[in-house]
């Protein structure tokens, strides 16, 4: 039942094309994009929450949403809840992210909330769970059941459908027009081709890549903007298939602390993601930065960054803009952290110490 691959987690990164496609068709004139892009458009103020790769997917959400609808969102990891708990969230919305629907912690922001007046989006990939059920809308992702305890086919399904909410909730606020919610709404149907284009221009190199990092113990995954959220998520990867320690930062704040750790031969990857006119030069003296220690840099980025200097090793994902660079971008993250896992030795599907479904806190 792996469909001839040897792990689930495999099986799944590869489900990527096929399940962003049908989370797309079933989303696309969907009344509860509507509702829930109303409610968030009429909004005092906007929080989102989840727990792991979730709460990354609702960073991913705040991006899209100050870039495209000009409505800053609050991000909170869900078992932190307790920080906004003597708020009135009277006439503001919560977006609760949670792929199996029933992780404690983000139940339980999402009853303090609405128990304090606001309102709750429930983003989940199992219909009937009790985060939806306990919400005021539910919004489905379709990934199909995802038995590798590494979230991965579910990050994406929940970012395609979170980047819909905000086109929706855009178009509501006058942020866009018709024609351009249409547009770009329409950009979305080709999440899963961009995909397919980030696997099939990463498969050989990673397993390169994999190599050359089996025997490192730190390595630090760096990225700006949009970039940001796919660094947490691909060192969260990294971390907990492969055991080696991967950390992430905004590519900024490295030279805040943790470039006191670099030396020789340090792996330093960067995630370079659109918009790249913006992003380039901070992002080659990042690499610079780096380079000046003896770091060995990493460069997995779309197609306008291959002229960094400095780079050691590049992976180039293709042209895509910042609506459908996560697509392409994430599954060679996934692919490193899948092939670390086995050239380790580890056994991707069931990581040690951890659960699919974490129902206590
Ligand atoms: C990481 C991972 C976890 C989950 C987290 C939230 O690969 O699987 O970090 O993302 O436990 O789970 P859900 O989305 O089910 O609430």
């Amino acid at each position: 039942e792996k469909g001839g691959y040897p792990h689930y987690m495999l099986k799944e990164i590869m489900e990527q094309p096929r399940v962003l496609f049908e989370t797309y068709t079933g989303l696309v004139s969907s009344r509860e994009v509507e509702e829930a892009a109303k409610l968030i458009a009429e909004a005092g103020s906007v929080f989102v929450t989840g727990a792991g790769t979730s709460f990354h997917a609702g960073l991913v959400f705040a991006y899209y949403m100050s870039r495209i609808a000009g409505k800053p969102v609050i991000p909170f990891i869900s078992s932190e809840y307790a920080v906004f708990k003597n708020i009135d969230h009277t006439g503001s919305v919560l977006i609760a992210i949670s792929q199996s629907g029933e992780t404690i912690d983000t139940l339980q922001a999402l009853r303090g909330f609405r128990a304090s007046g606001g309102r709750v989006v429930a983003v989940s990939n199992v219909v009937g769970s009790t985060i939806p059920r306990e919400s005021d809308i539910a919004v489905y992702t379709r990934a199909g059941p995802e038995i590798g305890v590494a979230a991965t086919k579910t990050f994406l399904t929940q970012v395609l459908t979170l980047s819909m909410i905000a086109l929706a909730t855009a178009l509501y606020s006058g942020s866009l027009t018709k024609s351009e919610y249409r547009e770009a709404t329409e950009r979305l149907k080709d999440a899963g081709r961009a995909a397919s284009t980030g696997i099939n221009r990463s498969i050989r190199q990673v397993e390169l890549l994999a190599s050359s990092l089996r025997n490192k113990t730190n390595i630090y995954v760096l990225g700006r903007g949009l970039g940001v959220p796919l660094s947490y998520e691909a060192a969260l990867k990294i971390k907990e298939v492969s055991y080696l320690h991967a950390e992430a930062y905004p590519a900024g704040e490295s030279k805040h602390g943790p470039i006191a750790l670099v030396e020789k031969d340090f792996p330093v990857v960067f995630v370079a993601t659109p918009p790249e006119a913006e992003l380039l030069e901070k992002i080659q003296s990042n690499v610079m930065e780096m380079k000046s220690r003896g770091a060995s840099t990493i460069l997995v980025g779309t197609s306008s960054y291959l002229e960094l200097e400095g780079v050691d090793f590049a992976i180039d994902v293709g042209s895509f803009d910042e609506i459908l660079a996560p697509y392409a971008l994430v599954p060679p993250l996934q692919l490193l952290a899948y092939r670390l896992a086995v050239v380790l030795g580890r056994d991707p599907d069931k990581p040690r110490n951890l659960a699919k479904t974490v129902t206590v806190e």
